[in-house]
C-alpha cells in the first residue's frame, strides 16, 4: 500500500477517535467537576448497597465516586469507548461495585435507583423529568447539574447542583 495513503488512513482513524470522544446525542461529552460533584455526593451520606444510577456516565468519575462512597454504582453511557475506560478505571481500581453498561438512558428503567445523577442538555433534562416521576420510588433523590427539571421543586440548591427527591 501506499505509505502516503496508509498514513492518511491511520490520521483519519485517530481523527474519528478523538471526535467520537466529545460526541454524544443528547449531550456531548463534558466532564462534570470533582471538586463541585464530590462534596454534593458526599453530602446525601449514603448507606451501603444503595442504588446509584448515572445517566451518561461520560468517563465514570462519579460512578466510581459512587462507588467509592459504598453505592452499587450503576453507569448508563452511549459510547462504547467511554464505557471500555469506565470498566477498565474501576477495574484498576478494583471496585466490583461499579458497572457500566452501554446503552441508551431512555430505554431503561429506574425503579431500583436511589440516587440519580444527571448532566445532560435540556431537551433531554424535560423527558427524563417526566420519565423518573413515572418511574422512581418514594424517597429517591435526583441530582441535576447545569440544566434542571421545569415544574418538579428542588428540596437543594448547591452551586450548578439542584437535588429533588421523589
Ligand atoms: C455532559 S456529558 C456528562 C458526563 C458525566 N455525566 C459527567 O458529569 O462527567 C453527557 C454524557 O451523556 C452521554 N449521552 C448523551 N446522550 C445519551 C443517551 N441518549 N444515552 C446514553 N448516554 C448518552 C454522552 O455520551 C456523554 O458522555
Amino acid at each position: 500500500m501506499d505509505p502516503l495513503l496508509l498514513l492518511s488512513l491511520i490520521v483519519l482513524f485517530f481523527c474519528f477517535l478523538g471526535l467520537s470522544w466529545f460526541a454524544g446525542s443528547d449531550a456531548p461529552f463534558v466532564a462534570s467537576k470533582e471538586k463541585l460533584y464530590l462534596p454534593i455526593l458526599k453530602s446525601l451520606k449514603m448507606k451501603k448497597n444503595k442504588i446509584f444510577f448515572e445517566l451518561g456516565s461520560g468517563d465514570g468519575r462519579i460512578v466510581i465516586d459512587a462507588a467509592r462512597l459504598g453505592a452499587q454504582a450503576f453507569g448508563v453511557e452511549q459510547s462504547w469507548i467511554r464505557v471500555w475506560y469506565s470498566r477498565y478505571k474501576a477495574q484498576k481500581l478494583n471496585l466490583p461495585n461499579a458497572y457500566f453498561c452501554h446503552g441508551n438512558i431512555f430505554k431503561r428503567s429506574y425503579i431500583h435507583a436511589d440516587y440519580i445523577y444527571i448532566y445532560m442538555l435540556q431537551k433531554a433534562v424535560d423527558i427524563l423529568e417526566q420519565k423518573l416521576k413515572k418511574e422512581l420510588k418514594k424517597g429517591s433523590i435526583v441530582i441535576t447539574q447545569t440544566y434542571h427539571f421545569k415544574s418538579w421543586k428542588p428540596f437543594k440548591k448547591s452551586g450548578n447542583f439542584y437535588l429533588y427527591r421523589a
